[in-house]
């Protein structure tokens, strides 16, 4: 067999390795409680769903339905599509479950893999995880308010403490149309200058201009007209009363006129909450309001409003700015039994049972090795007890404790460790 033959994990995966599961326990436990304090609760919707559903929602003219989505036809025939955003999944459970007689809104979070065919980059995967929120049946700004505390209460509570939150309006389906046509006409004047992408944004998703990295779009961009100055009445409210709540509850934040969200289904607020350090195209976490997606998908005139965290960026930064290192050591009590000769042996695997049944962590070697050997495996799963067992100890029904940090040593009853540990 050559090299060539190796198989590897598809471009953009990951694997999480014994080692990093220390973050990932902490990652998805600061969700789970920051999600349960909010009073959401969690919702776990198919890997995969019918085509239409993300076509009809997060937008014909998208990166994500254009280019990014895991689609087939399956056995039957059917298109279906690898999950690509987790709201329209959900979306479409409220409606199916009739969640809209339940007390609005209806508090839901997802842990849950995420499929993107897109360029891998740092921070950027084909299959990423997804922390989310979504709170359906309640139009009022309050509502936004919250979830955007709770993802910065998240993002806080795992260790990332200089983060910066972007939000914006990007109006309704009453005052945005007129927005667009001033954007289009603005943007006609420079058919010629703009790049390429753009030259297709203006056609097919005016918005997206405003999301352009082109250092040749730049001047350009920076002066056209904004969504926040041609915001309606309701709008315009709507996002003061927003601002007004972050500020009661000191979530500071920056206004960005030019955060459009790359998913077509967003209506007034939108935000983004990025490491202060870095530059653009890397969210750690953002969202905005849907109120028009659960009637596209065949529901009732229903708002909704939520977020998605990228736990991989979220860990990648935790790792930058070493966070999190120094819990990574279990301070729970864990043991290794180390036995010398067939007897020991056999006490020891005794012992093992027993210390399991009192809820003990505890390990040993299944064959029979030098003494060094076996204290090598104990220093390398990190235990803080290695008790070991040889002929002398089993003549006299002892153990020998060794402390492994202090290297101490001490000697007990075979009958007491159970209890000696447990206490
Ligand atoms: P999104 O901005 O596409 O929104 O993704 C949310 C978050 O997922 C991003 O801020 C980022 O942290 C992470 N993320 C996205 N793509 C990748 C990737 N390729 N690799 C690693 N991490 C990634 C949504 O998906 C919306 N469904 C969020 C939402 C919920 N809006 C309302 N409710």
């Amino acid at each position: 067999m050559t090299h060539n033959n190796k198989i590897q994990n598809p471009r953009g995966t990951l694997d999480v390795l014994p080692e990093d599961q220390y973050y990932w326990d902490l990652v998805r436990n600061s969700a789970e409680n920051i999600a349960q304090q909010f009073g959401h609760q969690r919702i776990d919707t198919p890997v995969f769903e019918a085509t239409a559903l993300f076509a009809r929602t997060v937008g014909e003219g998208t990166d994500i339905v254009e280019k990014e989505m895991y689609t087939f036809d399956d056995r039957g025939d059917e298109s279906l599509t690898l999950r690509p955003e987790g709201t329209a999944p959900v979306s479409r459970a409220y409606i199916q479950h009739g969640m809209h007689s339940m007390p609005q809104p209806v508090r839901l979070y997802y842990i849950t893999p995420i499929f993107r065919y897109e360029r891998p980059q740092s921070g950027r995967f084909r299959q990423h995880w997804q922390f989310g929120i979504e709170a359906i049946g309640d139009e009022s700004a309050l509502i936004d308010a919250e979830v955007i505390h709770l993802l910065w209460s998240f993002l806080i509570s795992v260790g990332l403490k200089d983060i910066k939150l972007f939000i914006n309006s990007i109006g309704d389906s009453h005052c945005r149309p007129a927005y667009l046509n001033e954007l289009e006409s603005y943007y006609s004047k420079y058919q010629q200058e703009i790049c390429a992408d753009c030259k297709v944004r203006l056609r097919k998703n005016p918005l997206r201009l405003l999301d352009c990295k082109q250092p040749s779009c730049q001047t350009i961009k920076s002066d056209a007209p904004e969504i926040i100055d041609h915001l309606c009445g309701e709008c315009e409210e709507h996002f003061t009363s927003v601002r007004k709540l972050l500020e009661m509850w000191g979530i500071p934040y920056e206004i960005d006129a030019n955060l459009v969200r790359g998913l077509d289904y967003y209506t007034k607020t939108v935000f983004e909450i990025h490491p202060k350090s870095s530059g653009s195209q890397t969210a750690l976490g953002a969202g905005g309001r849907y109120d028009g997606l659960i009637e596209q998908i065949g529901g009732a005139n229903t708002p909704g409003v939520g977020f998605g965290s990228g736990i991989e960026r979220i860990i990648m930064n935790l790792k930058q700015n070493n966070v999190g290192l120094e819990n990574s050591a279990s301070e729970k009590t864990s043991l290794y039994i180390a036995h010398i000769g067939e007897e020991p042996m056999e006490t020891s695997l005794n012992l093992l049972g027993s210390l399991r049944n009192f809820g003990i962590k505890v390990n040993t070697s299944s064959k029979s090795r030098s003494l060094k050997a076996q204290l090598r495996s104990a220093n390398t799963m990190g235990v803080t007890h290695t008790l070991i067992l040889g002929p002398e100890e089993i003549q006299h029904g002892n153990v020998k404790i060794l402390e492994m940090e202090s290297g101490e040593e001490s000697t007990i009853q075979i009958d007491k460790v159970a209890t000696y540990f447990s206490e």
